[in-house]
């Protein structure tokens, strides 16, 4: 029988099934479902500073192909999720997990919030969340690579606990260059690719309106529309990062071979968002079993028999 387990920063887990942040994990009964559940590890809500209501409803809609969403990170506030993290960490040392962290306000909040987990007792990984798309008037941190550099480098200089970036997709092989340069200067200890696509339109054929209320219907989109996109930022970032920055997998995983692609790319972990949405927690189980059944059908062992091993054609 083949294994599953996925090593990611010193941790072996069961399988390399997460929520993607924003599914099911903006309480601490949330959170304790997800640890209970069939998933290897599990991350947070984006944290703000303070506590938000979110952006208008309806902000998130499933549809055929995947979901659009607007929330406008809708979250506890940071002391909330920090007290969580700190309780849980204590309570449960041997099942790491994650903790994200977005800003509202820009650039200094995500400082002032990086400082404040440094000066707390948490000391597990951190996911700093540089792509929502989702804040009215407020651009994606990492679509602008000098104050992503700028942002990193302020970190940097007094942050020492572990932390990786979440991504939102690139478009171009300049930009897949273009962020990897300014990644691999820092000790970042992961990636994750991708955040949703920002900004698409969805249309209700019934009605002839948009489908979710903040900016005029505009919104990530996730789910089975993003998949290309998603391998090849995880494929094109596994290529360009130093081999120290593992990468999350992200985007589009709705089978057990959507699973399988994201770790031929190179993941090591694989978040779920959109699916687990529209499935419930029941998806872990049936991820890791369809997942298993390729493994075994290819007689892998292990993932570390195929991972980033994608074939070309030259
Ligand atoms: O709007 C939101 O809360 C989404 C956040 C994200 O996509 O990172």
């Amino acid at each position: 029988m083949p294994t599953l387990q996925a090593t990611f920063y010193g941790h072996t887990y069961d399988n390399p099934f997460m929520n993607a942040s924003g599914v099911h994990c903006m309480t601490t009964t949330e959170l304790d479902a997800l640890a209970d559940s069939a998933a290897g590890s599990f991350v947070t809500k984006s944290a703000t500073a303070e506590a938000r209501e979110g952006n208008p409803e309806p902000r998130y809609v499933n549809v055929d192909l995947g979901s659009i969403n607007s929330m406008g990170l809708p979250n506890l506030g940071l002391d909330y999720y920090l007290d969580d993290a700190i309780k849980r960490q204590a309570s449960h040392p041997d099942q790491p997990f994650v903790m994200s962290v977005a800003s509202y306000q820009g650039f200094n909040e995500y400082v002032a919030n990086m400082r404040k987990i440094q000066e707390s007792d948490y000391t597990g990984l951190v996911e700093l969340n540089l792509s929502c798309p989702n804040v009215p008037g407020k651009p994606q941190m990492a679509y602008d690579f000098e104050d992503t550099d700028k942002l990193l480098t302020e970190i940097f200089a007094f942050y020492t606990k572990p932390f990786g970036v979440k991504l939102p997709p690139y478009f171009d092989i300049m930009h897949f260059d273009k962020i990897a340069a300014v990644l691999n200067q820092f000790d970042l200890k992961f990636v994750n690719c991708i955040n949703s696509i920002g900004n698409g339109l969805y249309i209700d054929e019934a009605t002839d309106t948009v489908v979710i209320k903040p900016k005029g219907g505009f919104g990530g989109i996730g789910g089975e529309y993003v998949k290309p996109t998603a391998l090849a930022n995880v494929r094109a970032l596994k290529q360009r990062l130093n081999p120290s920055i593992e990468i999350i997998g992200t985007g589009g995983i709705l089978t057990g071979r959507d699973a399988y692609e994201h770790l031929l790319c190179g993941a090591s972990m694989l978040q779920v968002g959109t699916q687990l949405e529209k499935e419930g927690l029941g998806v872990f189980e049936r991820l890791t079993a369809e997942l298993l059944a390729i493994l075994e059908a290819k007689g892998y062992a292990s993932i570390a028999e195929f991972k980033g091993m994608l074939g070309t054609l030259d």
